[in-house]
Protein backbone atom coordinates (compact mmCIF):
# COMPACT_ATOMS: atom_id res chain seq x y z
CA UNK A 1 0.00 0.00 0.00
CA UNK A 2 1.27 3.68 -0.94
CA UNK A 3 1.86 5.37 2.09
CA UNK A 4 2.14 8.59 0.37
CA UNK A 5 2.78 10.83 -2.56
CA UNK A 6 3.70 14.59 -2.61
CA UNK A 7 5.91 16.61 -4.88
CA UNK A 8 9.24 17.08 -2.68
CA UNK A 9 10.15 16.12 0.41
CA UNK A 10 13.12 18.86 0.59
CA UNK A 11 10.12 21.40 1.19
CA UNK A 12 9.94 19.60 5.02
CA UNK A 13 11.88 22.86 6.86
CA UNK A 14 9.61 25.65 4.52
CA UNK A 15 6.42 23.54 5.62
CA UNK A 16 7.34 23.66 9.08
CA UNK A 17 8.25 27.25 9.44
CA UNK A 18 4.54 27.91 7.56
CA UNK A 19 2.93 25.58 9.98
CA UNK A 20 3.93 27.47 13.35
CA UNK A 21 3.34 30.65 11.92
CA UNK A 22 -0.37 29.39 11.20
CA UNK A 23 -0.59 27.64 14.24
CA UNK A 24 0.87 31.16 16.13
CA UNK A 25 -2.54 32.37 14.73
CA UNK A 26 -4.67 29.47 16.07
CA UNK A 27 -5.16 29.94 19.35
CA UNK A 28 -8.42 27.87 19.89
CA UNK A 29 -6.94 24.76 17.76
CA UNK A 30 -3.60 24.90 19.70
CA UNK A 31 -5.68 24.56 23.04
CA UNK A 32 -7.45 22.04 21.87
CA UNK A 33 -4.90 20.24 20.27
CA UNK A 34 -2.60 20.44 24.20
CA UNK A 35 -6.29 19.04 25.63
CA UNK A 36 -6.61 16.16 23.16
CA UNK A 37 -2.53 15.16 23.51
CA UNK A 38 -3.48 15.07 26.93
CA UNK A 39 -6.21 12.89 26.76
CA UNK A 40 -5.64 10.75 23.67
CA UNK A 41 -9.29 10.44 22.31
CA UNK A 42 -8.23 9.40 18.80
CA UNK A 43 -6.08 6.51 19.82
CA UNK A 44 -6.13 4.20 17.33
CA UNK A 45 -8.56 5.68 15.30
CA UNK A 46 -7.97 6.40 11.80
CA UNK A 47 -9.10 9.66 9.64
CA UNK A 48 -9.16 9.55 6.10
CA UNK A 49 -9.32 13.28 5.40
CA UNK A 50 -9.77 15.45 2.02
CA UNK A 51 -8.81 18.89 2.20
CA UNK A 52 -7.15 21.70 1.08
CA UNK A 53 -3.24 20.99 2.23
CA UNK A 54 -2.87 24.44 3.38
CA UNK A 55 -0.94 25.25 6.36
CA UNK A 56 -4.07 25.64 8.80
CA UNK A 57 -5.01 22.00 7.74
CA UNK A 58 -1.60 21.37 8.94
CA UNK A 59 -2.16 22.90 11.49
CA UNK A 60 -5.68 20.53 12.26
CA UNK A 61 -3.66 17.43 10.89
CA UNK A 62 -1.06 18.05 13.83
CA UNK A 63 -3.54 18.08 16.62
CA UNK A 64 -5.21 14.69 15.42
CA UNK A 65 -2.11 13.31 15.37
CA UNK A 66 -0.99 14.75 19.01
CA UNK A 67 -4.84 13.15 19.99
CA UNK A 68 -3.23 9.59 19.10
CA UNK A 69 -4.68 9.21 15.58
CA UNK A 70 -3.45 7.92 12.06
CA UNK A 71 -4.19 10.72 9.41
CA UNK A 72 -3.99 10.05 5.59
CA UNK A 73 -5.37 12.94 3.66
CA UNK A 74 -5.70 14.29 0.29
CA UNK A 75 -6.15 17.66 -1.43
CA UNK A 76 -9.37 19.24 -1.80
CA UNK A 77 -8.74 20.74 -5.26
CA UNK A 78 -6.08 19.77 -7.68
CA UNK A 79 -4.85 23.62 -7.27
CA UNK A 80 -4.88 24.31 -3.71
CA UNK A 81 -2.26 22.27 -1.83
CA UNK A 82 1.12 24.17 -0.52
CA UNK A 83 3.79 21.51 -1.04
CA UNK A 84 5.73 22.51 1.34
CA UNK A 85 3.05 22.12 4.07
CA UNK A 86 2.69 18.51 2.43
CA UNK A 87 6.20 17.42 2.61
CA UNK A 88 6.36 18.53 6.56
CA UNK A 89 3.16 16.79 7.14
CA UNK A 90 4.47 13.84 5.80
CA UNK A 91 7.80 14.36 8.19
CA UNK A 92 5.65 14.18 11.25
CA UNK A 93 4.06 10.85 10.66
CA UNK A 94 0.90 11.31 8.24
CA UNK A 95 -0.01 9.73 4.90
CA UNK A 96 -0.10 12.77 2.69
CA UNK A 97 -1.32 12.77 -1.15
CA UNK A 98 -1.05 16.16 -2.48
CA UNK A 99 0.41 17.75 -4.66
CA UNK A 100 -0.30 21.27 -6.71
CA UNK A 101 -1.47 20.90 -10.15
CA UNK A 102 -2.81 17.81 -10.48
CA UNK A 103 -5.11 16.58 -13.18
CA UNK A 104 -8.53 15.13 -12.30
CA UNK A 105 -7.33 11.39 -12.71
CA UNK A 106 -4.46 12.14 -10.32
CA UNK A 107 -7.00 13.88 -7.87
CA UNK A 108 -9.22 11.11 -7.87
CA UNK A 109 -6.04 8.66 -7.50
CA UNK A 110 -5.29 10.54 -4.55
CA UNK A 111 -8.82 10.71 -2.88
CA UNK A 112 -8.32 6.57 -3.45
CA UNK A 113 -5.30 6.15 -1.44
CA UNK A 114 -7.00 7.88 1.11
CA UNK A 115 -9.92 5.50 1.27
CA UNK A 116 -7.41 2.25 1.04
CA UNK A 117 -6.33 3.55 4.94
CA UNK A 118 -10.33 2.33 5.56
CA UNK A 119 -10.69 5.75 7.44
CA UNK A 120 -13.34 5.37 10.52
CA UNK A 121 -14.22 8.78 10.41
CA UNK A 122 -14.09 10.86 7.20
CA UNK A 123 -13.37 14.03 6.97
CA UNK A 124 -14.47 16.26 3.90
CA UNK A 125 -14.44 19.75 2.10
CA UNK A 126 -16.81 19.36 -1.00
CA UNK A 127 -17.75 15.93 -0.37
CA UNK A 128 -15.63 13.97 -2.89
CA UNK A 129 -14.10 11.88 -0.36
CA UNK A 130 -17.92 11.13 0.77
CA UNK A 131 -18.86 10.35 -2.76
CA UNK A 132 -15.85 8.35 -3.61
CA UNK A 133 -16.79 5.91 -0.88
CA UNK A 134 -20.46 5.95 -1.65
CA UNK A 135 -19.65 4.90 -5.40
CA UNK A 136 -16.52 3.45 -6.41
CA UNK A 137 -15.20 2.15 -2.83
CA UNK A 138 -18.79 1.25 -0.87
CA UNK A 139 -17.10 -2.04 0.26
CA UNK A 140 -15.59 -0.08 3.01
CA UNK A 141 -18.64 1.89 4.33
CA UNK A 142 -19.49 -0.47 6.68
CA UNK A 143 -16.38 0.71 8.55
CA UNK A 144 -16.80 4.10 8.56
CA UNK A 145 -18.49 5.51 11.65
CA UNK A 146 -19.16 9.06 11.19
CA UNK A 147 -17.57 12.24 9.02
CA UNK A 148 -17.39 15.65 8.98
CA UNK A 149 -18.73 18.51 5.76
CA UNK A 150 -16.32 21.62 5.95
CA UNK A 151 -18.19 23.44 2.93
CA UNK A 152 -21.80 24.71 1.66
CA UNK A 153 -21.14 22.85 -1.87
CA UNK A 154 -20.22 19.34 -0.13
CA UNK A 155 -23.32 19.93 2.80
CA UNK A 156 -25.58 20.76 -0.25
CA UNK A 157 -24.28 17.23 -2.21
CA UNK A 158 -24.85 15.37 1.54
CA UNK A 159 -28.50 16.60 1.75
CA UNK A 160 -29.18 15.56 -1.51
CA UNK A 161 -27.59 11.85 -0.54
CA UNK A 162 -29.74 11.79 2.55
CA UNK A 163 -33.10 12.69 0.77
CA UNK A 164 -32.68 10.37 -1.95
CA UNK A 165 -31.97 7.63 1.72
CA UNK A 166 -28.01 7.12 -0.17
CA UNK A 167 -26.20 8.61 2.74
CA UNK A 168 -24.73 5.67 4.28
CA UNK A 169 -23.17 7.28 7.85
CA UNK A 170 -23.58 10.63 9.82
CA UNK A 171 -21.96 13.61 8.55
CA UNK A 172 -21.81 16.54 10.86
CA UNK A 173 -22.37 20.11 8.58
CA UNK A 174 -19.16 22.15 9.98
CA UNK A 175 -20.11 24.58 7.66
CA UNK A 176 -23.33 25.43 9.11
CA UNK A 177 -22.04 26.14 12.79
CA UNK A 178 -21.99 30.09 13.15
CA UNK A 179 -18.36 29.90 14.02
CA UNK A 180 -18.05 29.09 10.34
CA UNK A 181 -19.93 30.49 7.89
CA UNK A 182 -20.24 33.36 9.84
CA UNK A 183 -16.62 34.46 9.86
CA UNK A 184 -15.26 32.03 7.79
CA UNK A 185 -17.04 32.06 4.31
CA UNK A 186 -17.87 36.09 5.07
CA UNK A 187 -14.61 37.38 6.50
CA UNK A 188 -11.91 34.95 5.10
CA UNK A 189 -13.41 34.24 1.66
CA UNK A 190 -14.03 37.71 1.27
CA UNK A 191 -10.23 38.67 2.33
CA UNK A 192 -8.32 35.88 0.71
CA UNK A 193 -10.34 36.32 -2.85
CA UNK A 194 -9.38 39.75 -3.23
CA UNK A 195 -5.75 38.79 -2.05
CA UNK A 196 -6.06 35.97 -4.79
CA UNK A 197 -6.63 38.85 -7.92
CA UNK A 198 -4.48 41.20 -6.55
CA UNK A 199 -1.51 38.29 -6.80
CA UNK A 200 -2.82 37.14 -9.99
CA UNK A 201 -3.25 40.49 -11.42
CA UNK A 202 -1.91 43.41 -9.15
CA UNK A 203 -4.82 45.41 -10.38
CA UNK A 204 -6.34 48.63 -8.75
CA UNK A 205 -9.27 47.93 -7.44
CA UNK A 206 -10.24 51.40 -6.84
CA UNK A 207 -12.99 52.69 -9.70
CA UNK A 208 -13.56 49.42 -11.06
CA UNK A 209 -16.67 47.94 -11.83
CA UNK A 210 -16.94 44.50 -9.62
CA UNK A 211 -19.11 42.38 -10.32
CA UNK A 212 -20.03 39.81 -7.56
CA UNK A 213 -22.43 36.73 -8.23
CA UNK A 214 -24.01 35.33 -5.52
CA UNK A 215 -24.92 37.15 -2.36
CA UNK A 216 -24.76 34.27 0.23
CA UNK A 217 -22.04 34.08 2.69
CA UNK A 218 -19.04 34.35 0.31
CA UNK A 219 -20.23 36.74 -1.74
CA UNK A 220 -21.20 39.22 1.11
CA UNK A 221 -17.61 39.01 2.73
CA UNK A 222 -16.30 39.67 -0.93
CA UNK A 223 -18.53 42.41 -1.82
CA UNK A 224 -17.27 43.98 1.74
CA UNK A 225 -14.00 43.84 1.04
CA UNK A 226 -14.02 45.07 -2.92
CA UNK A 227 -16.09 48.29 -1.86
CA UNK A 228 -13.09 48.56 1.25
CA UNK A 229 -10.83 49.20 -1.39
CA UNK A 230 -12.55 51.72 -3.45
CA UNK A 231 -14.63 49.50 -6.09
CA UNK A 232 -17.46 50.27 -7.08
CA UNK A 233 -19.86 46.66 -6.27
CA UNK A 234 -22.84 45.14 -8.58
CA UNK A 235 -24.63 41.69 -7.20
CA UNK A 236 -26.23 39.42 -9.78
CA UNK A 237 -28.61 37.25 -7.63
CA UNK A 238 -31.77 34.73 -8.01
CA UNK A 239 -32.81 34.80 -4.69
CA UNK A 240 -34.92 37.84 -3.90
CA UNK A 241 -33.87 37.93 -0.53
CA UNK A 242 -30.65 38.10 -0.93
CA UNK A 243 -30.92 39.98 -3.62
CA UNK A 244 -32.84 42.82 -1.44
CA UNK A 245 -30.37 42.77 1.32
CA UNK A 246 -27.58 43.39 -1.19
CA UNK A 247 -29.57 46.64 -2.17
CA UNK A 248 -30.37 47.74 1.63
CA UNK A 249 -26.49 46.98 2.16
CA UNK A 250 -25.56 49.82 -0.85
CA UNK A 251 -24.77 47.42 -4.04
CA UNK A 252 -26.18 47.88 -7.39
CA UNK A 253 -28.45 44.89 -8.09
CA UNK A 254 -28.62 43.37 -11.79
CA UNK A 255 -29.07 40.50 -13.60
CA UNK A 256 -25.82 39.31 -15.03
CA UNK A 257 -26.32 39.76 -18.84
CA UNK A 258 -26.59 43.59 -17.53
CA UNK A 259 -23.56 43.20 -15.45
CA UNK A 260 -21.86 41.84 -18.23
CA UNK A 261 -22.04 45.24 -20.47
CA UNK A 262 -20.11 47.18 -17.34
CA UNK A 263 -18.04 44.64 -15.16
CA UNK A 264 -14.66 45.09 -15.16
CA UNK A 265 -13.88 41.65 -12.58
CA UNK A 266 -16.26 39.40 -12.17
CA UNK A 267 -16.10 37.36 -9.16
CA UNK A 268 -18.68 34.22 -8.79
CA UNK A 269 -19.76 32.59 -5.05
CA UNK A 270 -22.80 30.54 -5.90
CA UNK A 271 -21.95 26.87 -5.67
CA UNK A 272 -24.10 26.67 -8.66
CA UNK A 273 -23.00 25.71 -12.54
CA UNK A 274 -22.58 28.08 -15.50
CA UNK A 275 -23.35 31.88 -13.98
CA UNK A 276 -21.40 33.16 -16.37
CA UNK A 277 -21.28 31.73 -19.85
CA UNK A 278 -21.10 32.61 -23.53
CA UNK A 279 -23.78 35.12 -24.07
CA UNK A 280 -22.48 37.51 -21.32
CA UNK A 281 -18.69 36.80 -22.50
CA UNK A 282 -19.47 38.21 -25.92
CA UNK A 283 -20.75 41.40 -24.14
CA UNK A 284 -17.53 42.05 -21.64
CA UNK A 285 -15.40 44.72 -22.08
CA UNK A 286 -11.84 44.59 -23.62
CA UNK A 287 -9.51 43.19 -20.48
CA UNK A 288 -12.42 42.27 -18.14
CA UNK A 289 -11.22 39.58 -15.36
CA UNK A 290 -12.83 36.48 -14.49
CA UNK A 291 -12.41 34.72 -11.20
CA UNK A 292 -14.41 31.93 -8.81
CA UNK A 293 -14.40 31.67 -5.53
CA UNK A 294 -16.91 28.94 -5.68
CA UNK A 295 -16.13 25.46 -4.28
CA UNK A 296 -16.34 23.36 -7.98
CA UNK A 297 -14.78 24.95 -11.41
CA UNK A 298 -18.11 25.16 -12.80
CA UNK A 299 -19.22 28.31 -12.56
CA UNK A 300 -17.67 30.24 -15.24
CA UNK A 301 -18.20 28.21 -18.32
CA UNK A 302 -14.77 27.41 -19.35
CA UNK A 303 -16.12 25.52 -22.36
CA UNK A 304 -17.96 28.43 -23.56
CA UNK A 305 -14.54 30.72 -23.31
CA UNK A 306 -12.50 28.19 -25.17
CA UNK A 307 -15.18 27.57 -27.76
CA UNK A 308 -15.50 31.42 -28.71
CA UNK A 309 -12.01 32.31 -28.16
CA UNK A 310 -9.44 32.29 -31.04
CA UNK A 311 -6.27 32.17 -29.09
CA UNK A 312 -5.35 31.33 -25.60
CA UNK A 313 -2.13 32.02 -23.76
CA UNK A 314 -0.39 31.95 -19.94
CA UNK A 315 0.35 35.45 -19.40
CA UNK A 316 1.07 35.33 -15.99
CA UNK A 317 0.89 32.93 -12.75
CA UNK A 318 -2.67 32.01 -12.54
CA UNK A 319 -3.85 34.83 -15.39
CA UNK A 320 -4.77 33.13 -18.56
CA UNK A 321 -5.73 35.37 -21.63
CA UNK A 322 -8.28 34.48 -24.02
CA UNK A 323 -8.79 36.35 -27.53
CA UNK A 324 -12.00 36.42 -28.21
CA UNK A 325 -12.92 35.96 -32.45
CA UNK A 326 -14.29 39.39 -32.31
CA UNK A 327 -10.95 40.45 -30.83
CA UNK A 328 -11.49 41.70 -27.78
CA UNK A 329 -9.64 39.95 -24.72
CA UNK A 330 -10.68 38.49 -21.28
CA UNK A 331 -8.24 37.20 -18.60
CA UNK A 332 -9.40 33.86 -16.46
CA UNK A 333 -7.69 33.47 -13.16
CA UNK A 334 -6.24 30.38 -11.87
CA UNK A 335 -8.22 28.32 -14.33
CA UNK A 336 -11.93 28.77 -12.61
CA UNK A 337 -10.65 26.84 -9.67
CA UNK A 338 -10.97 28.57 -6.02
CA UNK A 339 -8.96 32.08 -7.01
CA UNK A 340 -8.39 32.40 -2.90
CA UNK A 341 -6.64 28.45 -2.67
CA UNK A 342 -5.36 28.54 -6.07
CA UNK A 343 -4.02 32.25 -6.30
CA UNK A 344 -3.20 33.36 -2.92
CA UNK A 345 -2.97 31.09 0.37
CA UNK A 346 -6.57 30.31 1.54
CA UNK A 347 -8.31 31.70 4.62
CA UNK A 348 -5.62 33.43 7.28
CA UNK A 349 -5.36 31.18 10.06
CA UNK A 350 -7.87 33.31 12.31
CA UNK A 351 -10.63 32.26 10.88
CA UNK A 352 -9.61 29.19 10.20
CA UNK A 353 -8.87 28.29 13.92
CA UNK A 354 -12.40 28.71 14.24
CA UNK A 355 -13.21 26.42 11.20
CA UNK A 356 -10.84 23.61 12.72
CA UNK A 357 -11.42 23.98 16.03
CA UNK A 358 -15.28 22.79 15.08
CA UNK A 359 -13.71 20.23 13.09
CA UNK A 360 -11.18 18.77 16.19
CA UNK A 361 -14.44 19.02 18.19
CA UNK A 362 -16.84 17.41 16.28
CA UNK A 363 -14.43 14.38 15.28
CA UNK A 364 -14.28 14.06 18.95
CA UNK A 365 -17.60 14.29 19.50
CA UNK A 366 -17.70 11.62 16.65
CA UNK A 367 -15.73 9.60 18.74
CA UNK A 368 -17.73 9.47 21.81
CA UNK A 369 -21.17 9.19 20.20
CA UNK A 370 -21.70 5.77 19.43
CA UNK A 371 -25.79 6.31 18.33
CA UNK A 372 -25.67 9.03 15.74
CA UNK A 373 -28.19 7.99 12.56
CA UNK A 374 -27.10 8.17 8.97
CA UNK A 375 -27.88 11.72 8.29
CA UNK A 376 -26.40 15.02 8.04
CA UNK A 377 -26.52 16.32 11.64
CA UNK A 378 -25.92 20.45 12.88
CA UNK A 379 -22.69 21.12 15.01
CA UNK A 380 -23.79 20.42 18.80
CA UNK A 381 -25.27 24.26 19.70
CA UNK A 382 -22.35 23.59 23.01
CA UNK A 383 -19.31 23.26 20.38
CA UNK A 384 -19.96 26.20 18.10
CA UNK A 385 -20.57 28.62 21.50
CA UNK A 386 -17.65 26.99 23.03
CA UNK A 387 -15.86 28.01 20.07
CA UNK A 388 -17.09 31.29 19.79
CA UNK A 389 -16.23 31.61 23.74
CA UNK A 390 -12.19 30.38 23.25
CA UNK A 391 -11.91 32.81 20.43
CA UNK A 392 -13.08 35.89 22.30
CA UNK A 393 -11.09 34.47 25.38
CA UNK A 394 -8.04 34.31 22.80
CA UNK A 395 -8.71 37.80 21.40
CA UNK A 396 -8.49 39.34 24.85
CA UNK A 397 -12.41 40.54 24.81
CA UNK A 398 -14.60 40.33 27.83
CA UNK A 399 -18.30 40.07 27.49
CA UNK A 400 -21.29 41.04 30.03
CA UNK A 401 -23.24 38.15 31.99
CA UNK A 402 -26.64 38.24 32.34
CA UNK A 403 -27.90 39.48 35.90
CA UNK A 404 -30.40 37.20 37.92
CA UNK A 405 -32.91 40.00 37.18
CA UNK A 406 -32.05 40.14 33.75
CA UNK A 407 -32.55 36.42 33.44
CA UNK A 408 -35.35 36.61 34.98
CA UNK A 409 -36.61 39.24 32.84
CA UNK A 410 -35.94 37.56 29.39
CA UNK A 411 -38.06 34.36 30.87
CA UNK A 412 -41.33 35.97 32.45
CA UNK A 413 -44.03 37.30 29.97
CA UNK A 414 -46.21 38.85 32.54
CA UNK A 415 -44.44 42.02 32.61
CA UNK A 416 -45.01 44.26 29.81
CA UNK A 417 -45.49 47.91 29.29
CA UNK A 418 -44.83 50.39 32.48
N1 LIG B 1 -13.32 30.03 -1.65
C1 LIG B 1 -13.44 29.49 -0.44
O1 LIG B 1 -12.46 29.34 0.30
C2 LIG B 1 -14.79 29.09 0.03
C3 LIG B 1 -15.09 29.15 1.40
C4 LIG B 1 -16.38 28.80 1.80
C5 LIG B 1 -17.31 28.39 0.86
N2 LIG B 1 -16.94 28.31 -0.46
C6 LIG B 1 -17.87 27.88 -1.52
O2 LIG B 1 -18.46 29.07 -2.07
C7 LIG B 1 -19.77 28.79 -2.58
C8 LIG B 1 -20.79 29.72 -1.93
O3 LIG B 1 -20.83 29.47 -0.54
P1 LIG B 1 -21.77 30.34 0.43
O4 LIG B 1 -21.54 29.82 1.80
O5 LIG B 1 -21.65 31.78 0.14
O6 LIG B 1 -23.21 29.80 -0.08
P2 LIG B 1 -24.64 30.47 0.11
O7 LIG B 1 -25.63 29.38 -0.11
O8 LIG B 1 -24.69 31.25 1.38
O9 LIG B 1 -24.73 31.53 -1.09
C9 LIG B 1 -24.80 31.22 -2.44
C10 LIG B 1 -25.63 32.31 -3.10
O10 LIG B 1 -25.54 32.17 -4.53
C11 LIG B 1 -26.83 32.46 -5.05
N3 LIG B 1 -26.96 31.90 -6.40
C12 LIG B 1 -27.25 30.62 -6.77
N4 LIG B 1 -27.34 30.53 -8.12
C13 LIG B 1 -27.12 31.78 -8.61
C14 LIG B 1 -27.09 32.34 -9.92
N5 LIG B 1 -27.38 31.61 -11.00
N6 LIG B 1 -26.82 33.66 -10.04
C15 LIG B 1 -26.57 34.44 -8.96
N7 LIG B 1 -26.60 33.96 -7.70
C16 LIG B 1 -26.86 32.65 -7.52
C17 LIG B 1 -27.80 31.87 -4.06
O11 LIG B 1 -29.10 32.43 -4.19
C18 LIG B 1 -27.13 32.22 -2.74
O12 LIG B 1 -27.58 33.47 -2.23
C19 LIG B 1 -19.98 27.30 -2.30
O13 LIG B 1 -19.56 26.55 -3.41
C20 LIG B 1 -19.05 27.04 -1.11
O14 LIG B 1 -18.72 25.67 -0.98
C21 LIG B 1 -15.72 28.68 -0.90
Amino acid sequence: MEKFKVKDLTLTSSGDLQLEWASKHMPVLTQIKERLSEEKPLKDTTLGACLHVTKETGVLVETFLAAGAKVALCGSNPLSTQDDVAAALVKKGANVFAWRGQTTDEYYWCVERVLDFTPLMTLDDGADLVGTLHGKRKKSLPKVKGGTEETTTGVLRLRAMEEKGALKYPIIAVNDAYTKYLFDNRYGTGQSTLDGILRATNILLAGKNFVVCGYGWCGKGIAMRAQGMGASVVVTEVNPLRALEATMDGFRVMPIAEAATIGDIFVTATGDTSIIRKEHMQKMRDGAILANSGHFNVEVNQKDLAQISSKQRNVRPNLDEYTLKGGQKLYLLAEGRLVNLAAAEGHPSEVMDMSFANQALCVEYIAKNDRMEPKVHQVPKEIDENVAKLKLGAMHIKIDELTKEQKKYLSAWELGTT
